[in-house]
């Protein structure tokens, strides 16, 4: 991107209504494949938005972006009013150094499918890790922090337990309480149930849904279980070739679709459950 077109962008984004997270012409490609295509998607604060779409739509992409695990071609990503692939340099945006991306990270946690704990460690273990070594905390600051973590997402008479002896449910719980224990203003979710056996995908979800009743977290979740999309969300986006196709909130978008793509996909959706 030509240093003239960054110039569009704000250097910060500020007012009443400034949003969590901002997407503003958001363009990744692999080599010739556009994955994201001038993606524009804010999610304010507080606001838990869902991302439905055919596999390879890019669902996963947008939530790798925030992660900063991948570089962006074009646009500007905004977390909490500063840019977060960006960094003003003078009047302008510059492309973030790794200690701007190291500290814009902090702000956002996040689960996989996958649930990647660390297996020679116990769950209370799993949890106080980050907040030791990466925030500093005191051993038994982070330790009361992640006992309340673990008390909240049900977890905690296991603490002392290793991740090979807890069930994927289970451990899908540790590793939300390990993404909290970090204090992130921004949780992503993606596909957390997906490896799950169906009859513990009901004690990942209500921890979901906890959070999102009790907690004022801003959260994007990319998940294929339409019903729990449907419960939970305050917006639905559906998308279709790294953009939005359409959106709305859950009554809008599953009960009255506008595009056709959307219609098609659902009634896919539909006939496969
Ligand atoms: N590291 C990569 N290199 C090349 N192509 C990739 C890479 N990561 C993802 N893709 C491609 O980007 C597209 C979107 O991927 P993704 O965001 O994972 O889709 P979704 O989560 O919606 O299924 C897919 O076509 C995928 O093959
Ligand atoms: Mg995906």
């Amino acid at each position: 991107m030509t240093n003239e077109s960054l110039s569009d962008f704000p250097l910060a984004l500020e007012g009443d209504n400034m949003p969590m997270v901002s997407f503003r012409k958001v363009t990744k490609r692999y080599g010739d494949l556009v994955v994201l295509d001038s993606l524009d998607l804010d999610v304010a604060e507080g606001e838990m938005v869902t991302i439905i779409g055919p596999s390879g739509s890019g669902k996963t992409t947008v939530l790798r972006m925030l992660m900063t695990l991948e570089t962006i071609n074009d646009g500007v990503i905004y977390v909490d009013g500063k840019p977060l692939t960006h960094m003003p340099q003078g009047d302008r945006l510059v492309p973030a150094s790794n200690r701007h991306l190291r500290q814009m990270r902090s702000n956002i946690g996040m689960c996989f499918q996958h649930f990647n704990l660390f297996p020679h460690m116990t769950a209370l273990e799993n949890c106080m890790e980050g907040p030791v070594h990466v925030l500093g905390l005191s051993k038994k600051e982070a330790r009361e922090r992640s006992e309340e973590l673990l008390e909240m997402v049900g977890m905690a008479d296991k603490r002392n337990q290793h991740p090979s002896r807890l069930s994927g449910g289970q451990q899908q719980r540790v590793a939300i309480a390990r993404a909290l224990a970090m204090r992130p203003k921004v949780m992503l979710f993606d596909e957390v149930t997906s490896a799950l056996d169906p009859e513990v995908i009901g004690e990942v979800t209500n921890v979901i849904r906890r959070l999102v009743t009790e907690h004022n977290l801003t959260m994007l979740m990319v998940t294929h279980q339409m019903g729990f999309a449907k419960d939970i969300s305050d917006r639905v986006c559906f998308f279709y070739g790294g953009r939005i196709e359409e959106q709305g909130t859950p009554d809008e978008l599953f009960g009255n679709p506008q595009k056709e793509r959307t219609q098609q996909f659902l009634s896919a959706v539909k006939e496969a459950t």
